[in-house]
Parts: structure tokens; C-alpha cells; sequence
């Protein structure tokens, strides 16, 4: 601590730091940037020069006895996130740490024990649980799960009983997105793991959160290993997730949608700027801020069918690139809620809002989603998995 500031190092100063992490610290007043560390200096050298860092490592040896650092912020290749972790958690420093926590169950069990031995706090930021517009769509769903609200004109039958399988909730998700946004480092089997792995745990995590407490028991995969799959993750009341992953998409179209079905409604979360709820009397939509917007000036409005002008025109001004427009137009998915999480946690000695057991969780479902494709079958997600017995 310094003050009342927290002080920490950002570990890895690639794409992803650059975009979410290192903005959203420097942005934030109780939060001190000591250290960029990236073993290609370059690039902890521009990250500490844009966003405050005071110094820039190769190696985050180098700086993790320093006494005064409380956190790490870790934007790594995944393969180095447990490393990284066991030396945090052997020098007592908190680890806010990029998704997929890990590649396997063996590396989870491993952080979880380092996380427990060092008695320190772990954050995996699997943000989208901590996105404005999913918090909302999470809040509706609950409220109508527990006092049910129908049109006057659904048919409500009255001759029969409700069936077991009419109370369940249905979530489903379709990601849709250009195959150029995959990396070699995101395919490699060492160092990415592939989409499963290192995108797909995204969307298992948000079912999991999303039917908490309610356990996932069994999980059936479909497709190729490495990009396109689907996968249907079945709970133990009789709830289920169906994803869609198609990297055969398009940036001209948002690349996630979300579809809640409960108690005779329709909950769709549309690329986190607008909700809108089908079924339920007086209840229509909602739309929600981006976290960043550079074409508000031009067009004011919010909700989807702003945004997707926006995105228009973005793209239609980008020279042949998207990538040459640099212009800011970036939806809320939660980063900056997740990281503020995990900064309240340490200061008031409470849990992050996704600790390493939940890290486990996706990390476990999306590699038994590799195997349920591999031998083309449904495998089952075991308890003592879930919740390992670590000495
Ligand atoms: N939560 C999200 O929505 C989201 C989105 C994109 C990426 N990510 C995650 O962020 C992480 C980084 O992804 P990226 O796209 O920025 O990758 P990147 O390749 O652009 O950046 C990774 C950086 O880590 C550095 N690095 C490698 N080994 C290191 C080490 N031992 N110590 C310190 N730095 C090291 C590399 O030099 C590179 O600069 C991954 O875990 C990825 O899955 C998360």
C-alpha cells in the first residue's frame, strides 16, 4: 500500500492489458501502477509511458518481493498463468488473472493450492457475469422465476398439472465471430489451448452463474476441438446451457446473443447494449451505456439498433481495416466491474467476485467439453471435481 492507494504491476503488456487492464487502473484514483512487466521491454516500456506506469521489467522475478506491491494484474499466454500465480501467492501478493484461469483440472487444483497456501486473493476475470446489462437480465429472470407475471392472452392450461420440465429454465447462447480474431497463441495446443478453452469458458461461466446454486452434472460437445463447436451443459434441476461458437461470422454483426427461457419468458441480452423480455406484462426493454464511445456525438442514442449504426459506420470508415480505425466503440461485458470486484475484496477482506473455484469450474467444463467431442459422447461433471479436497 501507499496511502491509501493499492499498488500493483500489470504482468503481460500485450493487446489485452493495453485495451482493458491498464486503462482501467490508471483510471481509477486508490489504484497505483508501480510496475509494467513484459519480457519484450517494448511493450512494457509503451504501456508504462501511456498509462502511468512508473517502472518497466522484463521479468516479474525481478519485482515480486518488492514489499510495497500488493497485486498483480496478469494478461499473459495463458500456459504462464500458473506460474505466475504460484510465485504471487508464495510472496503474499493478490492475482487478478485473465481468463482461462487455467488449461486444465491438474493446473486448477495447483492454483487453488497456491491460492490457499498463500492466503491470498484470486479474481479470474470470466467478466461477462459482471457485465451491467447481464446483472439486469439475471435480476428479471429471478424476479420472474420467483413470482411468475403472464400476458392476459397465454393460453394456461387447466386441466393438468404443471410437468416437471415446465419449471426449468433454458439459457441459450450463439457466438458468432470472424476467424481473424484467433491468434496463432490463441490455437496453439501449449500455449492458447484453442476457443474451447480459452473462449467457450466465458459462456460456461456465465451459465454457471446464472443458475447458481444449481450444480452442472452433465455436458455433451459437438464439432471441431480447436474453433467451431457447440456444447449443451445440462443441471441438476433439470436446467440447461446450449452454446453455438461459429468463427465462420462476420464483424458486421455483434458477436454474442443471449436467450433466457423461464416460466413462459423470453429474457435476450443483445450484445450487452439492450435487453429486451418477451411474455411478461409491462415489461419491455432495457438499454445500457458502452464503456467507451466515440460516435455518441453523432449518434446519441443507445440500445441496439444505435449500435449497430455505429458499428456501420465504424467499419464502412476503416480504410480496408477495421483495425486501422482507432476510434473507441466498445461495449460494457464487465471488465471494469470484475477488476473494481477484486480491488474491494482485498481492501475489505471479502470474496472475489470469480475466485479460483469458479476458475476451476470453466476451465473443468471446457476441457471435458474437448473430451465429450474427442469420444463422441456425454461425460458427466463429477462433484469431488468440482470442489477438490486440496491439503
Ligand atoms: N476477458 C476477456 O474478455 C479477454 C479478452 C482478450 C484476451 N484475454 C486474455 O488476456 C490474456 C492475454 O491476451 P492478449 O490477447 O493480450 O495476448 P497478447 O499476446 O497480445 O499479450 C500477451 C503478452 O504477454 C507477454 N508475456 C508472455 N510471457 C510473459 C511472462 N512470462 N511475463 C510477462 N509477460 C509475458 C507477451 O510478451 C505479450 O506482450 C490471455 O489470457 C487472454 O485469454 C481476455
Amino acid at each position: 500500500m501507499r496511502g491509501n492507494k493499492l499498488v500493483g504491476a500489470q504482468i503481460g503488456c500485450g493487446a489485452f492489458a493495453n485495451a482493458q487492464h491498464l486503462p482501467n487502473m490508471a483510471s481509477m484514483d486508490d489504484i497505483c501502477i508501480k510496475y509494467c512487466c513484459d519480457p519484450n521491454l517494448k511493450n512494457a516500456q509503451s504501456a508504462a509511458s501511456k498509462f502511468g506506469g512508473e517502472q518497466a521489467v522484463s521479468d516479474y522475478s525481478q519485482i515480486i518481493q518488492d514489499t510495497e506491491l500488493d497485486f498483480l494484474t496478469v494478461a499473459t499466454p495463458h500456459d504462464m498463468h500458473l506460474p505466475i500465480v504460484r510465485a504471487a501467492a508464495a510472496n503474499g501478493k493478490n492475482v487478478f488473472c485473465e481468463k482461462p484461469m487455467a488449461l486444465s483440472l491438474e493446473e486448477s487444483n495447483e492454483i487453488i493450492r497456491a491460492v490457499k497456501h498463500g492466503g491470498i486473493k484470486l479474481c479470474v476475470d470470466l467478466n461477462r457475469r459482471m457485465a451491467p446489462s447481464m446483472l439486469a437480465l439475471k435480476k428479471r429472470y429471478l424476479e420472474q422465476l420467483a413470482n411468475p407475471k403472464h400476458n392476459s392472452w397465454r393460453y394456461i392450461e387447466t386441466d393438468r398439472e404443471e410437468l416437471p420440465e415446465e419449471k426449468t429454465s433454458h439459457f441459450l447462447i450463439r457466438i458468432q465471430d470472424e476467424s481473424s480474431s484467433y491468434r496463432m497463441i490463441h490455437l496453439d495446443p501449449a500455449h492458447g489451448g484453442g476457443c474451447i478453452i480459452g473462449e467457450s469458458v466465458h459462456w460456461l461461466d456465465l451459465a454457471c452463474w446464472l443458475f447458481a446454486p444449481a450444480r452442472p452434472i452433465e455436458i455433451t460437445a459437438w464439432g471441431n476441438v480447436r474453433m467451431n463447436h457447440g456444447i449443451f451443459l445440462k443441471f441438476d434441476n433439470g436446467n440447461s446451457a446450449t452454446l453455438d461458437f461459429s468463427s465462420c461470422g462476420t464483424f458486421d454483426y455483434p458477436k454474442e446473443l443471449f436467450e433466457i427461457t423461464s416460466r413462459a419468458a423470453l429474457f435476450r441480452n443483445l450484445f450487452f447494449v439492450e435487453n429486451r423480455y418477451y411474455g411478461i406484462p409491462g415489461l419491455d426493454s432495457e438499454t445500457f451505456p458502452l464503456q467507451a464511445d466515440d460516435f455518441k456525438d453523432s449518434i446519441p442514442q443507445e440500445g441496439f439498433d444505435a449500435f449497430m449504426a455505429k458499428n456501420l459506420a465504424k467499419n464502412q470508415n476503416a480504410g480496408g481495416n477495421i483495425r486501422n480505425d482507432t476510434r473507441q466503440l466498445v461495449v460494457d461485458k464487465g471488465h471494469r466491474n470484475m477488476m473494481q470486484g477484486f480491488f474491494d475484496a482485498i481492501r475489505n477482506n471479502t470474496q472475489t467476485p470469480c475466485d479460483e473455484y469458479c476458475g476451476l469450474q470453466a476451465t473443468l467444463l471446457a476441457q471435458l467439453a474437448i473430451q465429450s467431442i474427442k469420444c463422441k459422447s456425454t461425460l458427466p461433471v463429477l462433484e469431488e471435481e468440482l470442489h477438490p479436497a486440496i491439503l
